[in-house]
Formats: structure tokens, sequence, C-alpha cells
């Protein structure tokens, strides 16, 4: 049987270091590890493979370079969408980050840089975030003229509380290593020297546990906190995303984002 570390990847890296960790690396620099339908492809096989191989113990996921963990969902790519592709586009997301949330064995985000909108969203969808002191974390999606589509409406709230989540949702602010340590959004902030080795090192004490114990607890957990409500809330999620693709504030938002300038929205409308 072939293994997932033998598949190659356009946007992703693939390393094991014993004992069973997986190193999974958004590997997209040029635009920031941001996430296009390609990647979130390639995730979703990935992760497939990563939660079935029976070497694998504990994944690591971070991104390639200082600077960027992921960037967001791929603007770009997002900015001509029809409300019926937004659907499946925050639904795409939603794929990966449910495979991240319930695969049989803990991922770690070790964020490295930004892990901004979409970024943000697939590192709280892992089991816990570990920051490197450079992270900076947020939901800028409402200056784009949409919301968080990938399940940061809801784990966001989930991690932070309501007012904490809606604050930063509502502002779009950016969020340090330091704040998201004081607001519970990350476990630890490492020094960026040696970052991913220190990350690696925290994978091995849960590596050296029972493995199946590991999982039955992970997936009580997650259950615990409703998986399955969640499910629920983020589809009414996507279908509102998928409204505001094609609103004036949307293409204003991304057209503006892409065009290097501030964007001009229109008053309050009915989407
Ligand atoms: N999508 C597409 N391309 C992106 C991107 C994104 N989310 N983020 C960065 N890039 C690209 C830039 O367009 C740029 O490409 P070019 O060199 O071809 O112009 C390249 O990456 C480098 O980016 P910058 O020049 O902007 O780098 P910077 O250091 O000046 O700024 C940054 C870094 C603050 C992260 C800035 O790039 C930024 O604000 N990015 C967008 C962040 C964002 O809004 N993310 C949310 C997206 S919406 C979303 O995620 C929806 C969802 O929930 C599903």
């Amino acid at each position: 049987m072939s293994s997932v570390f033998d598949k190659s990847f356009e946007n992703l890296v693939l390393q094991l270091e014993t004992p069973g960790i997986a190193v999974l690396i958004l590997n997209r620099p040029r635009a920031l590890n941001a996430l296009n339908s390609a990647t979130l492809r390639e995730l979703r096989v990935a992760l497939m493979g990563l939660a079935e191989d029976s070497t694998v113990r504990v994944v690591v996921f971070t991104g390639e370079g200082e600077k960027a963990f992921i960037a967001g969902a791929d603007i770009a790519e997002m900015k001509d969408l029809s409300p019926g592709d937004g659907v499946a586009f925050a639904q795409s997301g939603h794929e990966v980050a449910k495979l991240l949330e319930t695969m049989p064995k803990p991922v770690i985000a070790a964020v490295n840089g930004f892990a901004l909108g979409g970024g943000t969203e697939m590192a709280l969808a892992c089991d816990f975030i570990i920051a490197s002191e450079k992270a900076v974390f947020g939901q800028p999606e409402v200056g784009l003229g949409i919301i968080p589509g990938f399940g940061g409406c809801f784990r966001l709230a989930r991690a932070v509380g309501l007012p904490r989540a809606k604050e930063l949702i509502y502002s779009g602010r950016r969020v340090k290593a330091d704040e998201a340590m004081a607001i519970g959004l990350v476990n630890h902030v490492l020094p960026a020297e040696g970052f991913l080795k220190a990350v690696i090192e925290h994978a091995r004490t849960i590596a050296g546990q029972s493995a199946s114990a590991v999982s039955k607890a992970k997936s009580l957990m997650v259950e615990f906190t409703e998986a399955m409500g969640l499910n629920t809330k983020i589809d009414a999620e996507a279908h509102a995303f998928g409204r505001l693709m094609g609103s004036f504030d949307q293409r204003e938002g991304m057209g503006a984002f892409t065009e290097k300038r501030k964007p001009n929205f229109q008053g309050l409308t009915n989407v």
C-alpha cells in the first residue's frame, strides 16, 4: 500500500520525524501560504492519508518560511466568486477543518507568522496552538466585505469566549502572540529561533503516550465540545459567506486588496 509520505504535492511538504510525528508544511510562500482550492484539495488528501497511516501518532501543522502560517483564504481566487461558488468554497475549507478536528490523532498548529482569516480558522480547528513570538492572529474578513468562512465565527468564540470573538471579528483587529496567550487562543509562545524543533519536542511527549488512549480522549473531547451542534452552525456560516459573494462590499473590499488601496464600502444593505 502506498504511503501518504510517497505522494507528491504542489503546495504541501510532508515529513516524518521519529517517533511517529508527521510535520505537514503549507508551502505556497509566494502568496504567504494562502489557501486556494487546489491547496484545500491537497490538504484533504494529506490529512486523510495521515489519519489512516498507523505510523503517525501526532501531526504538527505549520507554514513554510518565517513570515506566515497561512495568510487566509486566497483573495485572488475568491474575488469573483458567485454566491453558490462561495458556499462551495467555504464548505471545502470546512471539510479540511473537520479533518483536522476529528482525525483520530492530535494535530498541533505550529503558528510561525501571520495566521489571518482562514489561517486563524485552520489553527483553531487543530487540537491546540503553539505560537512563535512572531505569530499574528486575526479575522480581517469584514474589511473585505465578507465574514469568516472556515468556522471562525464559532471556533474562535469557543476558544476565547463570545464577547472577545465578537470584538475580534467585528473589528478585524490583529492579535500578537503575547495577547493570544493572554486570551487563551494559544497554549504556549516560543522563541522564533528553533521554533519548529521546539514544537516537535512538545509533540514527542504526546507521541510517547498510548496512542489509543490519546485518540479516545480526543474523540470524547471533540464530541463533548459539540461537534454535532457545530455541523449545523458551520453549514449556516457557509451559506452566509456565500450570500456575501458578489455583494458590492465584497467586490470593493477584495478589489481594494488586489489594487493595494483602501476600500470604500457602501452603507448597511440587505444581503
Ligand atoms: N490571498 C491571496 N494572496 C495573498 C493573501 C491572501 N489571503 N495574503 C497575501 N497574499 C499575497 C499578496 O497579494 C502578495 O502577492 P504579490 O506579491 O503578488 O502582490 C504576497 O502574498 C505578499 O503579501 P504582501 O505584499 O501583502 O505582504 P505584506 O508583508 O505587506 O503583508 C499581510 C502581509 C499583512 C499578511 C498581507 O498580505 C495581508 O493582509 N494579507 C491578507 C490577509 C487577509 O485578509 N486574510 C483573510 C482572507 S479572507 C478569508 O480567509 C476568508 C475565510 O474565512 C474563508
